[in-house]
Formats: structure tokens, sequence, C-alpha cells
């Protein structure tokens, strides 16, 4: 079923789950080098085991990823050129809509001010991705993408191998299997040149911290819910990451 232009980028507004400003301090610094005794600063003790300031920006930076990815998936869905392209946009889009609920949550059983948009250079590259067409959208799309996975991929399991906190765990658990299945649908399309997505994963270019940090939300602003597009049969898509055994269709 084909995609609606108006669904790209879908995202409407939840409203059981509004946090106000008096919640955690927002993240200023969040993508930027911080030293590892600020980030192992205990900020809130809670039933479900201290949260450290690591952890806090560990969920900050999953709401993030899917405030950009969600909207380029919608984009991959209706405009990739290939069945892989529209399978890794379907992936993006439901893989972050189940890791967004689960945020969501998180949130607001720990007061964590979530934003309601991606840092400006994650807005950027779903600019870029949407100024290409034809394959060389696809070429693009899967280039961004591929290289950000790669980078967040280590982050989650460093949280996930020191976080104290129970839901913390549990989010970097999700995390780090919609990761795993994201980079695998990606890898899929055959476009992704290894390389030069190497080189680029290793060297991110050096910007300043407000490039790298979303916008905090407008005050009393309703937290905004990444949801699964109805009447597409996404519902049931598994976005599990692959199993561990070999499989046959492994090339
Ligand atoms: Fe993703």
């Amino acid at each position: 079923m084909p995609v609606s232009r108006r669904m790209v980028g879908t995202v409407f507004v939840g409203g059981a789950l509004v946090l106000t400003l008096s919640a955690l301090a927002y993240p200023a610094m969040l993508g930027v080098q911080t030293t590892s005794a600020s980030q192992d600063r205990i900020i809130a003790n809670t039933q479900w085991g201290p949260l450290t300031e690591a952890d806090r920006d560990f969920v900050v930076k999953v709401r993030a990823a899917g405030l950009w990815e969600h909207p380029l998936g919608m984009m991959a869905m209706q405009r990739g050129t290939t069945p892989a392209m529209k399978e890794a946009g379907k992936h993006l889009v439901v893989g972050h809509a189940r890791l967004d609920l689960a945020c969501r949550k998180i949130a607001s059983q720990m007061n964590i001010t979530l934003p309601n948009q991606a840092s400006p250079q994650q807005q950027q590259f779903v600019a870029t991705v949407d100024s290409k067409q034809g394959k060389e959208f696809d070429a693009t799309g899967v280039a961004i993408m591929r290289v950000t996975h790669g980078q967040i991929f280590p982050v989650i399991a460093k949280i996930r191998a020191n976080t104290q906190n129970t839901m913390v765990r549990q989010l970097a658990d999700l995390a780090n299997d919609t990761v795993l299945d994201h980079i695998t649908v990606l890898e899929k399309t055959g476009l992704v040149n290894f390389d030069q997505n190497n080189f680029q994963q290793t060297t991110p270019p050096k910007l300043p911290k407000d490039q790298l940090t979303p916008p905090p939300p407008q005050p009393g602003a309703p937290v905004l819910t990444l949801s699964i597009p109805k009447g597409l049969g996404l519902e049931n898509l598994d976005t599990k990451s692959p199993a561990a055994l070999p499989s046959a269709d492994v090339k």
C-alpha cells in the first residue's frame, strides 16, 4: 500500500505524557565529549536504581535518534527506488516507534525532559536526504544512516555494561536490538561503501555543541509521539536483530 506524502514525517501529539520543565535539567552538553567523572555523577536515586548523567543522556539520545530516523524512514518507504530500500524504511519507522514508546515511559517515570526536535545536525541529515532524488536518494540515505548507526552502537554497549538502573538497562537492550536490525537492513540494500563508512564513523566532523544538542522543548509542550502508521500492515513487522547463529541467507 502506498504511503501518501502527507504521512511523511508523521508525528502527532500524545496527550498523556506531559513533562514539566522542572524535570531533570536538560542535558545541555549532550553529544559533547564530557569527562567520565561528570558522566558518572548520580543525578537521581530512583526505585530502579541510581540514574547517572550518562544514563539520562542516553535516554535523550535514543529519543533524538527517533526524531530524525522516523521521518527519514517514512521518506524511504515512499521514495526508495528498490524493495530493499523501502524495507529499510519500514524497519526504521517501526523500530523507532517501538523504541520511542519505551523512551517516553522511562522519561515519564524518571522525570527526564525529552526533546521534541532532533539536533540541528540530525535535522540537516534529513534535509540532505530529502534534497536527493532516485538512486542518489537511496545512496545518500544509506550512507548517512549506516555511519550514524555505527557510531551509536558502541555507546549502547557502554551504557548496557555500566548502568545500574534497571529501566535504562532495558532500554539499552531494546536499542541494541533495534540498531543491529537497522544496520542489517541498511546493509541489505547493497549500498554501503564500507571504506567510506568506516572512515566517517571514526572521524566525525568537529561541530559546536549547539549543533549536536536537540533543542529543549517549549515550556509546557506535550511530548510528541512517534507512531507506527496505521493501515500499512506494519504492526507485526519483526524488528528484532538477526539471529546469532549463521543463517542460510548470509552471503
Ligand atoms: Fe535506527
